[in-house]
């Protein structure tokens, strides 16, 4: 009989966000007339811009006629959606990207938690407190996190970001190989701003760290001070790998798009000392396992891009971070302590009267019918918070805050 990955049994039973659906579910049929409200997963609900549908359309019927019909993609991505990364992502802001640097995927989540496999299992690992599952998770799987104690991996430095530090992380007092960074951030809807992430850029070149830096969110920026991508920071090119999704950006949770840029700068070392560049094991791991994101989902990718797209993107955005803001201020008005939702469409709450956030998550789908995310599903610094969604729908959005209103 084959022998297991050990490490996949340390996991809990289920993923985080699966685990909350099965509660919603069970809920569901013993309640089935209720109705209720979605705030739980970062999942969004408004309809892909027209740009993108258009340029999908097209791209279906360029398959549809031998002389354009397309198979196998580029396992790094077509030439003309890379263009299009560079140009409106990083050249407009003063980075300089080469079109080997990027690659692109079906989706952030995948790129964050594959990285790993470039690494030596013995890499100690740091994240910042709450944080998103999948680093913690993939990291488990491939044996590095060691075993979970008093809800820790012994192995991972976990750097704290609460309340009391305003969701600042501090640089850890333990060495670590591999730091992982999320800003805006999932869960806590919280931002660095350039001084302080250059602190991190500066750290991780002191100690030879590697920055993953997760930036699924930087559309949902609004403040011009806070950088949407690490290379803004000078240096970072020589640390720091960044992941990027068209899926909270534009809607493409179901269509998949993502892309991540390893530059050519950064190295990584071998057992028997030369260093070794990342971007080619990244590209040497890409072309094994994976057959290119479709043609018709770079295309849509693309028209992301285009005068149309830009302002219908613009538009969602400013529905969801609407959403936002109307959370917000419901919050704040009803005596909550309530952070985030400024320049990301998290919002985060500290749980009324020092509930723990599972018992804060029960209250509010059982008595409220609204579905949250409990904060401590994020990592034991999350416990006494809960993370609500802007992705909603707006009408949903608005009950949720009087369906609060009245229960507060
Ligand atoms: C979340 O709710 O944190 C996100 O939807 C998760 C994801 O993007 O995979």
């Amino acid at each position: 009989m084959a022998l297991v990955n050990e490490h996949f049994l340390k996991l809990q039973s289920n993923y985080l966000f699966a685990d909350i659906a099965k509660k919603v579910n069970a809920f569901r049929v013993t309640h089935p007339k209720e109705k209720i409200i979605r705030l739980g997963i970062g999942d969004v609900t408004q309809p892909l811009p027209e740009a993108v549908r258009k340029a999908m359309h097209e791209a279906v019927d360029e398959l549809g006629s031998v002389e354009s019909f397309r198979g196998y993609a580029p396992d790094q991505g077509y030439p003309f959606l890379i263009d299009a990364i560079i140009k409106h992502d990083y050249a407009s802001r003063g980075v300089s990207i080469e079109p080997s640097e990027v690659f692109v995927s079906d989706g952030a989540k995948c790129d964050t938690g594959n990285i790993g496999d470039i690494l030596r299992r013995d890499n100690t690992i740091g994240v910042t407190d709450p944080v998103y599952p999948v680093y913690i998770d993939t990291n488990v799987m491939a044996g590095r996190a060691g075993t979970f104690v008093d809800g820790k991996w012994s192995d991972v430095v976990y750097i704290p970001c609460t309340a009391e530090n305003n969701f600042i992380p501090t640089l850890p007092d333990r060495h670590v190989d591999v730091l992982y960074l999320c800003y805006p951030n999932n869960p806590t809807g919280t931002t660095l701003t350039k001084d302080e992430l250059r602190k991190w850029v500066d750290y991780a070149l002191r100690n030879d760290v590697l920055i993953m830096y997760d930036a699924a969110y930087e559309a949902y920026i609004q403040d011009p001070d806070i950088p949407h991508s690490i290379y803004e920071i000078k240096g970072a090119k020589k640390v720091a790998i960044e992941f990027r999704s068209f899926s909270k950006t534009a809607g493409f949770t179901g269509v998949r798009c993502a892309y991540t840029v390893v530059p050519k700068e950064l190295n990584g070392l071998s057992k028997d000392g030369p260093t070794v560049s990342l971007n080619s094991l990244w590209s040497r791991r890409t072309a094994t396992k994976f057959n290119g994101t479709s043609y018709i989902t770079q295309r849509a990718a693309e028209a992301v891009y285009s005068p149309e797209g830009k302002a219908q993107v613009k538009a969602m955005i400013d529905y969801y971070m609407t959403n936002a803001r109307i959370m917000r201020e419901a919050l704040v008005g009803l005596g909550l302590q309530t952070y985030g939702g400024e320049n990301a469409p998290y919002i985060w709450i500290k749980t009324p009267g020092g509930l723990s956030s599972w018992k804060f998550f029960d209250k509010l789908l059982y008595e409220l019918k609204i579905v949250g995310t409990p904060g401590v599903g994020f990592g034991p610094s999350g416990e006494g918070y809960l993370r609500l969604t802007a992705f909603g729908d707006r009408d949903d959005t608005i009950e949720a805050t009087r369906r609060l209103a009245a229960w507060l």
